[in-house]
């Protein structure tokens, strides 16, 4: 199976959970792409930077940080540029300050799903990480299971 994780991560966050995912489907002799969109600006109003190709990947994992309390302005951008002509498996990581995904968690697992499964994409597993919580590295934990979960019901 061809997985590919499509991510934003500005301060790294995210990036840090995608790894150890990475490294639980490697220890299972998987293959993993990862494909970060770029921003053209941190400081000031972000823009995406590249278009990467989500249908190249069997199962890709997209992943975003929540900014200004709804999904960031860079995965929004992709998505609306994003485009599939086939079928493809998908599952959704946000991470975010807050504990409460109701300051932007929510929304911005509401606003992926929503252009993804237009594009075709089929959702088979959503996660979110507060990175303010104290359990964060117990909630961490239990979304790369979900995920991991979620391919391992691909075969
Ligand atoms: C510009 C900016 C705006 C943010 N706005 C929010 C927000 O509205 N709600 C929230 O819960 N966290 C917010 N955060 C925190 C990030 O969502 C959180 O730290 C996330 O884990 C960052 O992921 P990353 O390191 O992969 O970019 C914001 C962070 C930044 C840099």
């Amino acid at each position: 199976m061809n997985i590919g994780f499509i991510y934003y991560s500005e301060t790294g966050h995210t990036l840090s959970v995608l790894e150890q995912l990475k490294n639980a489907l490697e220890k299972e002799g998987r293959n993993v792409r990862m494909v970060p969109l770029l921003c053209d600006n941190t400081k000031g109003v972000r823009h995406l930077g590249n278009r990467p190709d989500i249908a190249e990947f069997d199962f890709v994992v997209i992943a975003s940080p929540v900014q200004a309390f709804q999904l960031c302005q860079v995965m929004k951008e992709y998505l609306k540029v994003a485009f599939s002509t086939h079928q493809f498996k998908y599952a959704l990581l946000v991470t975010q300050q807050l504990k409460n995904a109701f300051w932007g968690g929510n929304s911005a697992i509401r606003r992926m799903r929503k252009d993804i499964d237009a594009m075709g994409g089929l959702c088979m597993a959503e996660t979110i990480v507060h990175w303010g919580a104290y359990d964060r590295d117990a909630q961490a934990k239990e979304a790369i299971e979900a995920i991991v979960d979620a391919i391992h019901e691909q075969e």
